[in-house]
């Protein structure tokens, strides 16, 4: 399977920002080939336009977040069945931000990911140590919680896709060491095989938390490394483009 290159565009920039940013994209990635799949993730308020901009090209666009329920009386949310209407094609779900802003837990990301399932969504479940987890010898453990609370049970292995972003290296500039992203890597595939039994090894687990052109070749080179979440830098299109250009 091709790596998926993911761009979370978080809250940032009005509509004509959004607006020359595909733009932008649209016109590079025609030159870009096709060594890697490539994702961006706008803010929903923007999700229709980039939609519209990208459509017939080979970006997919996806949604930072939906909710657990299909439909109903919940004020200010939106369904896995708009963003899907609108065109999206996967979702990114338990992002540390959305951990942290919104006490997100495991077993409601685990809701949310069902029903993006449902919805016909890819969903990107993310998980990721504090540095205080890390620095205490805990990333392991927390991570392998997180993927077992998180991941629907049974689920089809090639409707998954995982980030791995410790918290510590996202918008810090900090990354983890190659090895460390190895060694997590690993892990993850190991925990998987046990939740989604055959086909795991196709599951792509994206590394997430300060990808740079200076950095994504290593990172993308690593042991079960099959792409990358990428929050600042998929902000500017040169550096989104040269990330995918060092797929490997
Ligand atoms: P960053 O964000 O690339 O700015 O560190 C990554 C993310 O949060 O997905």
């Amino acid at each position: 399977m091709k790596p998926l290159i993911a761009g979370n565009w978080k809250m940032n920039g009005l509509a004509a920002d959004a607006r020359a940013l595909a733009e932008d994209l649209k016109a590079s990635s025609q030159a870009a080939g096709p060594a890697c799949e490539l994702l961006v993730c706008p803010p929903f308020l923007h999700v229709p336009l980039v939609a519209e901009i990208l459509g017939g090209s080979s970006i997919h666009v996806g949604g930072q977040d939906c909710h657990a329920t299909a439909s109903g009386a919940h004020t200010g949310d939106t369904s896995g069945a708009m963003l899907r209407d609108l065109g999206c094609s996967h979702v990114i779900l338990g992002h540390s931000e959305r951990r942290a802003d919104h006490g997100e837990s495991d077993a409601l990301i685990r809701a949310k990911a069902e029903a993006a399932l449902a919805a016909g969504l890819v969903p990107i479940v993310c998980v990721g140590e504090t540095a205080g987890e890390r620095s205490s010898g805990q990333a392991l453990t927390v991570i392998a919680r997180q993927l077992k609370g998180s991941v629907p049970v049974g689920m089809a292995a090639e409707r998954l896709v995982v980030a791995y972003e410790p918290v510590w290296a996202i918008g810090t500039g900090d990354t983890a060491t190659p090895g460390d992203v190895a060694e997590v890597h690993n892990e993850i595939r190991r925990v998987l095989a046990g939740l989604v039994g055959e086909g795991s090894d196709q599951v792509r687990i994206l590394y997430g938390g300060s990808v740079k052109p200076e950095n994504a070749a290593e990172l993308l080179a690593q042991s079960n490394v099959g792409g990358a979440l990428v929050g600042g830098a998929s902000l500017k299109p040169q550096d989104f483009l040269a990330i995918a250009a060092s797929c490997p």
